[in-house]
């Protein structure tokens, strides 16, 4: 079973670029797919969960051809055959691996199809909560079983329907409901709206506008009208801001390091990691230099001795990927933080309450585990660990930091799961690690679009 091993590091000046967003492939893989005609989707993320994503809609009809490709781990660009929304039925049970954002958005169109399909994924994903989809979904007039062992968990069998259009009051915060009941909504005949407690990442809406779909959002409503056709058009995926803070923290909390990210994705609905590394003290210049569809830019950050931070209600889902890397911040910072409001966290890959908190402690900081999130007095010495990811690629990655910063040796086991969100991740790592100041020496031969 694969494993990192880590040691503290000294320095850390670097340049170099992060795979392709996993939220944007996703949907580019199912909008390419749903599109009246061919679409080149540029630096899409050859990761596990999205290469499941782009399977599915292979087996729904809509094929694609291999552009260029990373070598061990997928396509990073392709030309996607759109079916103008006619999906044909799969045949067999589709998997979505361990993809929360695969099983939801892919369960939003099949509610719309006039066929019955099967969604599975793996274990953890065979845990998580899907009563949040099926309950809209069905109010539009789709049948989701849920046939888990699990209540309320995935596999899903879907009996597809002539859909109805809803206003949907979403009671959780989560831009994957948002996408499935808006998806669902475009096979519909009217006026499909969903309401949402607070903001969540936008890339539906935007990825639709650049598919000319029209949505209409005013605050936290948000509607699409059923009917249109999504027009086949390129896409360039940016940078994930989700992998790039692993790095942004680990420059962050080292003083006189610099960093440079290249071509990261900067839509405000996923930048909140940014004003928080800020308020904790690091030194940053974020400059978007593209802004058409989604905003695109370099980040330039230098470390500084952190202070702890509160984490406002209204951060949580801007940044509900970036918690576990924050609270190693945190950690490192001096002072107090707390992360409340943050319940959510108990749902993903895993409890990542759980898993932080254990691991974190077990390194020898200063923590207190809530029900909605945790408390951390940064500041002790952080010492090495053996230590599991539990199959969450990012508790895997954010203990990569923390051993960066920890005395003596931080083993990370079961570290495979990384390819669901960041292939090339350890090359990365082991580039900081060594402690080469070659911006060359960063950037993978085919991860470098500049
Ligand atoms: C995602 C939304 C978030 C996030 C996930 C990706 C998306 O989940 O945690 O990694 O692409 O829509 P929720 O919608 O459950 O908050």
């Amino acid at each position: 079973m694969s494993e990192f091993r880590v040691k503290a590091i000294s320095k850390l000046h670097a340049e170099f670029s992060v795979p392709g967003d996993k939220s944007m492939s996703h949907r580019a893989a199912i909008l390419g797919g749903l599109s009246n005609g061919p679409c080149v989707i540029s630096n899409f993320l050859p990761s596990e969960d999205c290469i499941n994503t782009l399977n599915a809609m292979k087996a729904l009809g809509a094929r694609h051809e291999v552009l260029e490709e990373l070598k061990d781990y997928g396509p990073t660009k392709l030309r996607l055959h759109g079916q103008s929304m006619k999906l044909s039925p799969p045949a067999e049970p589709i998997d979505c691996g361990n993809s929360g954002t695969g099983m939801r958005l892919l369960a939003g169109l099949l509610a719309g199809q006039s066929f019955t399909s099967e969604l599975f994924g793996d274990a953890s994903l065979s845990s998580r909560p899907m009563g949040r989809i099926t309950i809209p979904l069905g109010q539009m007039g789709a049948n989701l079983e849920t046939l888990g062992k699990n209540p309320g968990c995935a596999p899903l069998r879907i009996h597809g329907a002539t859909l109805k259009p809803i206003t949907y009051d979403m009671p959780v915060a989560s831009a994957q409901v948002k996408s499935a009941v808006l998806l669902a909504g475009l096979f519909t005949e009217g006026k499909t709206t969903v309401i949402q407690p607070a903001e969540t990442r936008d890339h539906t809406e935007r990825m639709l506008a650049s598919f000319q779909v029209s949505t209409r959002t005013e605050g936290n409503v948000i509607s699409v009208h059923g009917g249109q056709i999504p027009e086949s058009c390129d896409f360039e995926v940016p940078g994930d801001i989700s992998s790039a803070a692993f790095w942004l923290v680990a420059a962050a909390a080292l003083p006189g390091s610099r960093l440079l990210i290249k071509n990261v994705g900067l839509n405000p609905t996923r930048t909140a990691i940014l004003k928080v590394l800020s308020r904790m003290g690091a030194h940053m210049i974020d400059i978007v230099h593209n802004n058409h569809g989604e905003p695109i830019g370099n980040i330039e950050i230098h470390g500084a001795e952190l202070t702890g931070t509160t984490i406002l209600p209204e951060e949580v889902p801007n940044l509900i990927d970036e918690i576990p890397v924050i609270a190693v911040a945190a950690a490192l910072a001096k002072g107090r933080t707390v992360i409340r409001n943050a319940r959510e966290l108990r749902v993903k890959e895993t409890d990542r309450i759980t898993t932080v908190v254990d691991n974190l402690r077990a390194m020898g900081a200063d923590i207190t585990e809530f029900d909605d999130g945790m408390e951390i007095q940064g500041g002790l010495p952080l010492h090495g660990a053996d230590l599991d990811s539990y199959g969450d690629h990012r508790i895997a990655m954010a203990f990569a930091i923390a051993g960066l910063f920890a005395a003596g040796e931080t083993i990370i086991r079961n570290t495979a799961c990384v390819n669901t969100s960041y292939p090339g991740f350890s090359h990365h790592l082991s580039a900081i690690r060594h402690e080469r100041s070659d911006p060359a020496d960063f950037i993978l031969p085919t991860l470098s679009k500049e």
